[in-house]
């Protein structure tokens, strides 16, 4: 039932709770990021989490088809009349020996989560589906997002799917070619602005408060909920199996702040009895997440966070007039809006954090996709993270891990061409030129 639900203030000297009729996305008392709670106890959720699995029989039924909706009594926040859904979170987990061996685990244990399998061709899907539901409960008929292009794809085929008008934010020459396709052909209006993600971010918050359009970053926290399925359907691909660790590139940390809740939520409703750790990538192009919390030692601190540091720190990037830079131009965000969220993840999943370098990224890029269904870079920070992690140490090769590859190959082919072509990199397989003529063709077959 939509009463069952709330948001409420993440700020614990704040706290202050609104119902989930208002489309608010900042506390209105405090500015901080607002959650969805639940009031358990007015909730049947399955006592166990095979139970969902049960669904798959009744696929026929559009709410049981999505791989979001499936499990819907953990993101109960508006009735089924409202849910919006075109078929998302079909996505699998593959285990790859192969990758596996690149980070150097052992067999069995190295699994891939590919949301790139979504209609959009990104994770994004997931979080969509839940937020465009709530925008249909609250009557929005207009949206806007700033992106680095996934979040763009994705708002506008949901848009346009529900008849929703959508405007879209992007950074001038930011944003690679696929996803740039998606937000024109979808047909949304799309506003490239001479700046980066972080001066889209700002641009659209207030663009959204001025002409009262639905915002759909992640700072929405109903987005996140469908997020969380994405953790579900890991749990699932392990037969019910918690693994040992997740691995997800960081970027707006949207995605690391849900799978953290995701996890608490599960744990505080006996639906798993231990929480995996998880590994946020950065890219070394933008790394904030990584210099706060092991540089500057920015810690969640039961929700007091030293907001001192983070304000010195932005303080100085603006001094410094700096733009992030990564090949990995999902990620390439300097300003993560759900900061605090994901040092909560961090407390909870006692995460750790690292940064990779764009020649890491495109290399295990590669080797994803030679030995697995592939991806775009952000993805494949996540392999060149897990490769760090296991050189120091942190994480053992008779682990269980899953990696979340959370966009499709084809949304950035310019990257992979390059790679490739002018051989950029280790693994490069440039296309060999023949003359015309079959005995010469022959020759070159291997
Ligand atoms: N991977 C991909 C493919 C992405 O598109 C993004 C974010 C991330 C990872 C980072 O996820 O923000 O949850 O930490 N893309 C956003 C966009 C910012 O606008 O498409 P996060």
């Amino acid at each position: 039932m939509a009463e069952a639900a709330f948001q409420k203030c993440i700020n614990p000297d704040c706290g202050a709770q609104f119902d989930c009729g208002q489309a608010i996305f900042k506390c209105p008392a405090c500015g901080e990021l607002l959650d969805i709670r639940y009031d358990w106890d007015k909730i049947e959720v399955p006592g166990k989490l095979s139970e969902f699995a049960g669904r798959w029989g009744t696929r026929d039924n559009r709410l049981d088809f999505s791989g979001v909706w499936r499990f819907r009594e953990l993101l109960n926040f508006c009735e089924d009349r409202h849910k919006v859904s075109i078929g998302e979170g079909q996505t699998i987990l593959q285990q790859n020996n192969a990758v596996g061996e690149y980070v150097d685990m052992e067999a069995g244990r190295l699994h891939l989560q590919y949301e790139g399998l979504n209609p959009s061709g990104s994770f994004k899907d997931n979080g969509m589906t839940a937020a465009f539901s709530h925008a249909k409960m609250v009557g929005a008929n207009a949206s806007a997002c700033a992106s680095t292009g996934n979040t763009s794809a994705s708002m506008a085929l949901y848009a346009h799917s529900c008849g929703v008008k959508c405007t879209v934010f992007i950074g001038s020459g930011r944003i690679a070619f696929g996803k740039l396709s998606q937000a024109m052909d979808y047909g949304a209006q799309t506003i490239q602005i001479l700046g980066d993600f972080d001066d889209c971010m700002r641009q659209v918050q207030d663009v959204c408060t001025q002409l009262g359009l639905y915002l759909l970053n992640s700072l929405n926290p109903f987005r996140l909920e469908g997020q969380k399925t994405i953790m579900y359907r890991i749990i699932e691909g392990l037969g019910w199996e918690v693994p040992d660790w997740i691995v997800v590139p960081g970027g707006n940390l949207g995605n690391s702040s849900a799978f953290g809740k995701a996890f608490f939520e599960l744990k505080q409703l006996g639906l798993i009895d231990r929480i995996p750790r998880m590994a946020i990538i950065n890219a070394t192009g933008a790394n904030t997440l990584t210099d706060l919390v092991n540089n500057k030692k920015l810690s969640w601190n039961e929700g007091k966070v030293d907001q001192r540091i983070i304000d010195d720190y932005y303080a100085d990037l603006t001094a410094r007039n700096y733009s992030p830079h990564t090949c990995a131009s999902a990620i390439e965000i300097s300003r993560p809006v759900n900061l605090k969220k994901c040092l909560r993840a961090i407390d909870i999943c006692d995460g750790v954090v690292r940064a990779v370098t764009d020649e890491e990224i495109v290399d295990a890029k590669a080797i994803i996709g030679k030995h697995g269904l592939g991806c775009e870079p952000a993805s494949a920070a996540t392999i060149a993270g897990l490769r760090h992690l296991r050189e120091e140490g942190v994480i053992g090769g008779d682990q269980h891990v899953a990696c979340v590859l959370t966009g499709h190959l084809l949304k950035d082919p310019d990257r992979t061409v390059n790679y490739h072509k002018d051989k950029q990199g280790q693994f490069s397989n440039p296309p060999v030129e023949a003359p015309n003529d079959l005995e010469e063709i022959l020759k070159l077959i291997r």
